[in-house]
């Protein structure tokens, strides 16, 4: 009686799953025109309840642990893909001591050596890459930002050992993994397909050659100057005084890679596609570079992405349109009452957070619809309040540990592309660092446009669980010099 709004549909079990799963944000605007900030709809026969704008973003991802829980719903399709005893495939306090080791591994001189890392792999990939030979040409580029993002994220968090394998054997198996996190999964995870079958067998494989990996380097007595992720893993103490067993350091790493992988590749074709659309921001981009590390350009340092602030904005503002997580889940634990309405959230319903509903109001983001990364500058006129008014919300920003560290409640806050609360991203800095290393290594390498030279933006593919770009992405690219 208390529940929410349904929105109407004509079938049972289907629902709204087709009109949802076309194009999720329009979905979410048209039913909250009609309904409020808060709705319910059927995916997948289950009720699914939306909450959105900045007190939605906050009662679900700030939901207490009695009353929400995100472990229930994202395993049937993470844990074949994973591995057991991580992640989503263990109780909540667990993850969160996983969270804290993969947090500390990520410090200030892991960065430092990331981004001459991540430079080197970008330029040696635009020198021996066909599609890139000669002074110009047009190319399809989210292949390219996939094969870009899978290099430089392993070779950085999960050691050169392991990168090298990405030439040959492990592009492959790590394609059949990604197969395991389709949609279509939350329903046909357990069926013996053989999609199922391969990312069985390529969960086992991968499994098995980073356990071998462990073992070889703790045989040959493993170098204490790297910074890798597995190499910290291999040093890692649970609470109750276990050291962190191979087969889960393993899974973890499995999980790490994935989970940086879609979103970072997504995130990095989206802002080569927005490069082409406008040359302007690229020229001013290239400039900046100029300007503020010297015309000779030198070899980029970690230092120098804080002498980049378009360079920082072009990632802010990318993720502020294109964000790649579009939905967000919990299974609800305890019926929970919504402050300040009349509405009740029962048992047997499933709360979806949409944080980029929020991100493209207009409310908080003055023509939200512009991707404008000259706006995270406070003095321009399309600043959104959030930076406008930064010092204040700095200060009144609320900090919790749920036991991987402070993280900022983000209740406040419009834009949170990478969550909040319990389950943050702990791969906020990273992979800033890496999408600001790859804008900066691209800029300086070519002047992109679009192949009809006009501002157009291509559509967004929503059919996979991490939106991108509709492929082709074809784009025009121009050596500098
Ligand atoms: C969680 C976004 C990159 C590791 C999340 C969540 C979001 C997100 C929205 C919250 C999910 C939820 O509440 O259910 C992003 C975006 C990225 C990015 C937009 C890049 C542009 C990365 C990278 C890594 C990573 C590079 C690893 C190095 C994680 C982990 C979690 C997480 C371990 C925690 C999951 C949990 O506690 O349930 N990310 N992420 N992410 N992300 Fe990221």
């Amino acid at each position: 009686p208390n529940e929410p709004p349904m929105v109407f549909h004509w079938f049972p079990v289907i629902g709204s799953t087709i009109t949802y799963g076309m194009d999720p944000p329009k979905f979410f605007d048209q039913n909250r025109k009609k309904h409020g900030d808060c709705f319910t709809f059927i995916l997948l026969g289950k009720k699914t309840t939306v909450y959105v704008g900045p007190e939605g973003n906050n009662f679900i991802l700030n939901g207490k642990i009695r009353d929400v829980n995100a472990e229930e719903i994202y395993t049937v399709l993470t844990t074949p893909v994973f591995g057991k005893d991580v992640v989503y495939d263990c109780p909540n306090a667990k993850l969160m001591e996983q969270k804290k080791f993969m947090k500390i591994a990520l410090t200030t001189e892991a960065f430092r050596s990331y981004v001459p890392i991540i430079s080197d792999e970008v330029r040696s990939y635009l020198k021996r890459t066909p599609d890139f030979k000669g002074q110009s040409g047009v190319v399809n580029i989210c292949p390219k930002m996939a094969e870009i993002t899978i290099f430089t994220a392993s070779h950085t968090l999960q050691g050169k050992e392991i990168r090298d394998q990405f030439d040959e054997k492990l592009a492959d198996l790590y394609h059949d993994l990604d197969m395991g996190f389709s949609p279509i999964n939350f329903m046909l995870h357990w069926a013996p397909l053989p999609w199922n079958n391969r990312r069985d067998f390529a969960q086992r494989t991968v499994a098995k050659l980073y356990m071998d990996t462990m073992q070889r380097r703790r045989a040959r007595g493993d170098d204490n100057q790297t910074y890798d992720m597995m190499h910290h893993l291999m040093n890692s103490t649970y609470k109750n005084g276990t050291k962190v067993p191979d087969h889960e350091i393993a899974h973890i790493m499995i999980a790490l890679l994935m989970a940086g992988q879609h979103s970072s590749s997504s995130t990095s074709s989206w802002i080569m596609v927005r490069l082409a659309s406008r040359p302007d921001v690229m020229e001013a981009l290239y400039q900046e570079q100029i300007d503020n590390l010297g015309k000779d350009l030198p070899p980029l340092k970690y230092e120098d992405l804080a002498k980049l602030p378009l360079n920082q904005a072009i990632v802010k503002e990318t993720l502020r349109l294109h964000a790649p997580i579009h939905s967000i889940m919990r299974a609800v634990k305890t019926p929970m009452p919504v402050p300040g309405t009349k509405y009740v959230i029962p048992t047997d319903h499933v709360l979806l957070a949409a944080p980029g509903v929020s991100a493209t109001d207009d409310q908080y983001f003055p023509q939200p619809d512009k991707w404008e990364p000259a706006r995270w500058q406070k003095e321009h006129p399309l600043a959104p309040s959030i930076v406008r008014n930064e010092e204040p919300a700095e200060e009144e920003e609320e900090k919790i540990d749920y036991g991987y560290g402070l993280v900022s409640k983000g209740s406040a806050s419009p834009y949170l592309p990478f969550g909040a609360g319990r389950h943050r991203c702990i791969g906020e800095n990273f992979a800033n660092l890496q999408l600001q290393t790859i804008t900066a290594e691209i800029v300086r390498a070519f002047k992109f446009r679009n192949v009809d030279g006009s501002d157009k933006v291509i559509g967004t593919d929503y059919a996979s669980l991490f939106s991108r770009p509709l492929e082709p992405a074809n784009i025009h690219w121009e050596r500098r010099n």
